[in-house]
């Protein structure tokens, strides 16, 4: 077939408007420190993640969203309730900076936690309490909103979040900000490298409690249908590789635009093979994202961004 044709009827696109670009942010001045697992992915102190911003948006990049690491971690997450907060700060300098980037925020509490679970802990110390931690997810929500974020996107999984959520910004005059929920996150392995940028790994049991089974199918849509009734703007499936059929589900399933993060440990290994040299990097990097759009979502959060706009670029 001519290229030409092969063109007009290719049934899938991507483009750098389909992107968020994931920065993890760290108190202090000058720092740039790579992950080992994630090459290509560092933590930054807010003056280098500015810098970062401008050469985001030079490649295309208008949208980032912002995961933070704390100087001080306690057992209510205190940094994530302030002000002066290393993510209430990082928004503050970027909107400064580049009025136009979209700042998108992780809205969740592991990192900010010393036991790093995603929030307030019940009496037993067992498992998170929900219905406290949707109390001080009201507050964070706030703290971001007040510093300029352009959309939310609670992470935790707790019931009733998108709800609690919405109450709590439309009262203080937020109604337009929209909320991104993770609304279909599943308890996986394929965090892992995550938890080492972002140090946040549960110091003992795991998120089993309130991410769910990658077993369950009907459940994995009834969530994302969930969060949709409760108002949810945009819906996402978490992992995304390896579930390709949920992320196809839920677009079935419900009208909201969806989203798919393209977590941590599916980048590592695409990144470990390529230095193996045994894929070709480049071509399954684009085979990848395009069968995420193939599969039915509308945005794809991945560290490989800026890989795939210079890509993009090229053609
Ligand atoms: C929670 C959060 C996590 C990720 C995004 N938001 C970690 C977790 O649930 O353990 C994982 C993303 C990735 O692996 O790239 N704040
Ligand atoms: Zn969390």
């Amino acid at each position: 077939m001519n290229a030409t044709l092969r063109s007009l009827v290719r049934e899938t696109t991507l483009s750098m408007d389909d992107f968020i670009y994931p920065l993890f942010a760290k108190s202090g001045e000058g720092i740039k420190k790579e992950i080992s697992s994630m090459p290509g992915v560092y933590q930054m102190s807010i003056d280098e993640i500015v810098k970062e911003c401008g050469k985001l948006q030079e490649l295309g990049i208008n949208s980032i969203i912002l995961f933070g690491i704390p100087e001080v971690k306690d057992s209510v997450g205190s940094d994530a309730l302030c002000e002066h907060g290393i993510i209430a700060s990082t928004i503050k300098a970027v909107k400064k900076a580049y009025p136009n980037m979209f700042v998108v925020t992780d809205l969740c509490f592991c990192e900010f936690t010393d036991h790093g679970h995603c929030g307030i802990l019940d009496i037993e110390h067992e498992s998170v309490n929900n219905d406290a931690t949707l109390e001080i997810l009201a507050k964070q929500a706030l703290v971001h909103a007040h510093a300029g974020a352009d959309m939310i996107a609670p992470s935790g999984m707790m019931d009733g979040m998108i709800e609690a959520l919405r109450e709590a910004l439309d009262s203080e005059g937020f109604v337009n900000l929209p909320i991104m929920s993770y609304s279909t996150k599943f308890a996986s392995a394929y965090y892992g490298p995550f938890r080492d940028v972002a140090e946040s790994a549960p110091s003992f049991g795991d998120r089993k409690t309130y991410q769910m089974d990658p077993a369950n199918r009907r459940e994995a849509i009834a969530e994302s249908v969930e969060d949709e009734m409760q108002g949810a703007d945009i819906l996402m499936v978490k992992p995304a590789l390896a579930y390709l059929d949920i992320i196809r589900d839920v677009r079935n399933a419900t009208s909201t635009p969806l989203c798919v993060y393209n977590v941590s440990g599916e980048y590592a290994m695409l990144k470990a093979a390529g230095k193996a040299g045994v894929i070709d990097y480049e071509r399954v990097m684009m085979e990848t994202m395009i069968a995420f759009k193939r599969a039915g979502a509308d945005i794809i959060i991945s560290y490989h961004a800026k890989e795939v706009a210079e890509v993009l670029r090229r053609r």
